[in-house]
């Protein structure tokens, strides 16, 4: 079965509408988490070549580094801490400009200049976090977190 994923340029939004149905096409079928989780990424970080993109999930109280693209990153991150555990902590999606101007930003990658983290909720709890980091400031708008939602709620937790 060919998996190539066709790479298209053009606007984010053409990106993102290129590459939803191919995500949607790479899960059918598909239950395992970790494949599932990990293809996801290396779709996102080949159309849009973010400096990372991954996922943490929520384990014993914390947020554990799962299937992910990009440099190496922190393992644990609990509850409250940085963007991605204040995501975890407000259920909500945070889209940080400028990741200097976030108190308790934790620095993964001294490249990283802007983040989107997305809650992933199931059953009304949070069961993880999707991070994207890029090396530019302000990349993320209301418009990444809107297709990152979609693509997130195609995944089966
Ligand atoms: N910057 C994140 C930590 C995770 S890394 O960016 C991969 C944070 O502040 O939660």
């Amino acid at each position: 079965m060919a998996e190539d994923l066709h790479i298209i340029t053009g606007n984010k939004e053409e990106q993102y509408q290129s590459l939803l149905p191919q995500i949607k096409g790479l899960l059918e079928g598909e239950k395992d988490l970790i494949a599932n989780l990990a293809n996801v990424c290396a779709a996102l970080k080949e159309q849009f070549n973010w400096l990372w993109v991954g996922f943490y999930l929520v384990k014993n109280e914390e947020l554990v580094l799962a299937p992910f693209q990009g440099p190496v990153a922190c393992t644990r991150i609990r509850k409250g801490r940085g963007v991605c555990g204040t995501a975890w902590a407000e259920a909500k999606t945070l889209i940080v400009p400028d990741v200097e101007k976030f108190p308790g930003h934790i620095a993964c990658s001294s490249l990283s200049k802007s983040e989107i983290v997305l809650p992933i909720i199931s059953n009304n709890q949070v069961i993880g976090v999707l991070d994207i980091d890029s090396t530019m400031l302000n990349e993320f708008d209301s418009s990444d977190q809107l297709y990152l939602e979609q693509i997130i709620a195609l995944i089966p937790f």
